[in-house]
C-alpha cells in the first residue's frame, strides 16, 4: 500500500502533484510519502500487538534525517552499521538505548562512539569482535550488550547478491560454535551476552526459510537460557519482500507476524526487527525528466535525466522498477517497447529494457516507483552529478530534506596539490 496515484490524470504523492515538486525543485528528486511511511510502521507494530517489540529501522535503506526523524517520532528505534549512521540515527532523535549496531567490521572507533551512546544492542559477528567489543567496554568501565548474529545456513532465495545466509557469506557466526562463543562472551569482562540475531537476507518474498532461521535462534535462545544465561532478546532481522511489479505477491507482512509469534511461543524476550526495505520501499519514488527520445536501428531510447548514479539497482541487481509517466496516457495509448536509459557513460545506465510504455516525448516527467529503499542510499556523484534532492511529502505540504548541492559545494573538499598552480 502507498500514497502515489492519479488524480485527474496526474500522478500524486498524497495531495502533491509530481509536476508540481518537479517544477519547483527540479529533477531528477526522490519524493517521499510521510503517510506511507507511518502506515506501514503502523502494520508492523499493530501485528505484533502484545509482544514487547522494538522496530529497528535499518537505516541503510534510506538514511535520510527527514526519513528517520519522522520513523524516530512513531517510536522506532534504527540499526545502523557504521559510526556515520549511528551520528545520522542520534541526529533524527533516536535514542541510544534504541539503537542496535550491525556489521561485520565495526572499527574500534566505531565501538567507542556505540558504548559512548549506551546503545541497545551490539550484534557481534566473530570472535575477535567479541574481544575486541570486551577490551573496549572494559576500557569505558562498563558492560556491553551482546547479541550474536549467527549464520543459519539456510538459503533464502532472493538475488544472490543480497542473500546473507548461508556458509559462505561473511556474516554471522557459524551456527556449530554458537555455543562456545556464548560461553566465551559471558567469561569476557566487559560483555553481557543478552541477545540472539539472525538476518538471512532481504527482498525474501516467502517466509518459509524464515521460519526456519526464527526456529533455530528460538532454540538457540531456550538452549543457551537452561545453561543459565539470561537471554532477554531476540532479533529477527529485517528481510520482508515488497512488490515492485504490479503482479507481485510477496508474502504478507501480516503472514510474518504470524509464524514470528508461533515461533517465539512462550519464550519471554523483547523481540527487535530490522525492517528496511518493507518501510521505505514503496514510500518513494522517483522523479525524472524524458530529455530526448532516440530512434536507432530499430530502437527507441528514451534518455531520461536521472542516471544509475541515482538509482543503482537495476544496474546493480538488474532490480525492475515500474515507470510511471507523471501524466496519465490518454485512454486507448498504444504501447511500444523502448528502452529507458539514463545519460551516464555506462552500458548498465539503463533502467529498463525492451520495457512497453505509453508515448513518451521530450520534457515528459516519468516516476520510477518503489525507489524509497536503496535508491537515495546508494546514490552517488559519479560522473560529477550532483547528488539527487530529497522531498518528504506531508499531505499538500512539500518539505525538501536534502537539496541538491552545488559545483562550488561538491568540489569544497579537494584540492589541487600544492605543486601545482591553478590558473
Ligand atoms: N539488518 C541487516 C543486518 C541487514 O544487513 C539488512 C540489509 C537489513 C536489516 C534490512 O533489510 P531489509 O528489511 O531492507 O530487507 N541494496 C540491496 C539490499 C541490501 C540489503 C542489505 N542488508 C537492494 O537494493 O536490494
Amino acid at each position: 500500500m502507498h500514497h502515489f496515484a492519479y488524480r485527474n490524470g496526474t500522478l500524486f504523492c498524497e495531495n502533491a502533484p509530481l509536476d508540481g515538486i518537479a517544477r519547483e525543485l527540479g529533477t531528477p528528486a526522490y519524493v517521499y510519502s510521510d503517510a506511507t511511511i507511518r502506515r506501514h510502521y503502523a502494520v508492523l507494530a499493530d501485528a505484533f500487538e502484545g509482544v514487547p517489540l522494538l522496530i529497528a529501522y535499518a537505516v541503510k535503506a534510506n538514511g535520510n534525517l527527514g526519513v528517520i526523524a519522522t520513523l524516530a517520532a512513531l517510536g522506532a528505534g534504527a540499526d545502523v552499521v557504521s559510526g556515520g549512521e549511528l551520528e545520522r540515527a542520534i541526529a533524527a532523535g533516536v535514542p541510544g538505548g534504541r539503537i542496535v549496531f550491525s556489521g561485520v567490521g565495526k572499527t574500534r572507533a566505531e565501538i567507542d562512539l556505540a558504548l559512548k551512546h549506551r546503545i541497545k544492542q551490539f550484534n557481534v559477528e566473530s570472535r575477535p569482535e567479541l574481544e575486541r567489543l570486551s577490551q573496549a567496554a572494559q576500557a569505558m568501565g562498563v558492560r556491553a550488550p551482546v547479541a550474536l548474529r549467527v549464520n543459519p545456513h539456510i538459503e533464502a532465495g532472493g538475488h544472490a547478491h543480497i542473500s546473507t545466509g548461508s556458509a559462505e557469506h561473511k556474516f554471522g557466526v557459524a551456527w556449530h560454535e554458537a555455543e562456545d562463543l556464548y560461553a566465551l562472551a559471558g567469561r569476557l569482562p566487559g560483555l553481557d551476552p543478552c541477545g540472539v540475531a539472525v538476518h538471512i537476507g532481504s527482498q525474501i518474498t516467502r517466509i518459509a526459510p524464515m521460519r526456519e532461521a526464527f526456529t533455530k535462534v528460538v532454540s538457540l535462545a531456550r538452549s543457551l537460557n537452561a545453561k543459565g544465561f539470561s537471554i532477554t532478546r531476540v532479533d529477527f532481522g529485517g528481510g520482508l519482500a515488497i512488490p515492485y511489479a504490479p503482479d507481485d505477491e510477496p508474502d504478507s507482512p501480516a503472514a510474518y507476524a504470524r509464524m514470528a509469534r508461533e515461533v517465539l511461543g512462550d519464550l519471554d524476550v523483547e523481540l527487535i526487527l530490522e525492517p528496511g526495505r518493507m518501510i521505505m520501499g514503496n514510500a518513494g519514488v522517483l522523479i525524472s525528466r524524458v530529455e530526448y527520445v532516440k530512434e536507432r536501428d530499430g530502437r527507441t531510447f528514451v534518455v531520461v535525466d536521472a542516471g544509475m548514479n541515482d538509482l543503482i539497482r537495476p544496474a546493480l541487481y538488474g532490480a525492475y522498477h515500474e515507470i510511471l509517466p507523471v501524466r496519465a496516457p490518454e485512454k486507448g495509448a498504444v504501447l511500444k517497447a523502448v528502452d529507458v536509459v539514463g545519460p551516464i557513460c555506462e552500458s548498465t545506465d539503463r533502467f529498463a529494457k525492451n520495457r512497453p510504455m505509453p508515448p513518451l516525448k521530450e520534457g515528459d516527467l516519468v516516476a520510477f516507483m518503489s525507489a524509497g529503499a536503496y535508491g537515495a542510499s546508494l546514490a552517488s556523484q559519479y560522473n560529477a552529478r550532483p547528488t539527487v534532492a530529497e522531498v518528504l511529502v506531508r499531505g499538500d505540504a512539500c518539505a525538501v530534506v536534502r537539496r541538491r548541492p552545488t559545483f562550488d559545494e561538491m568540489i569544497a573538499l579537494e584540492s589541487a596539490p600544492d605543486w601545482i598552480e591553478l590558473g
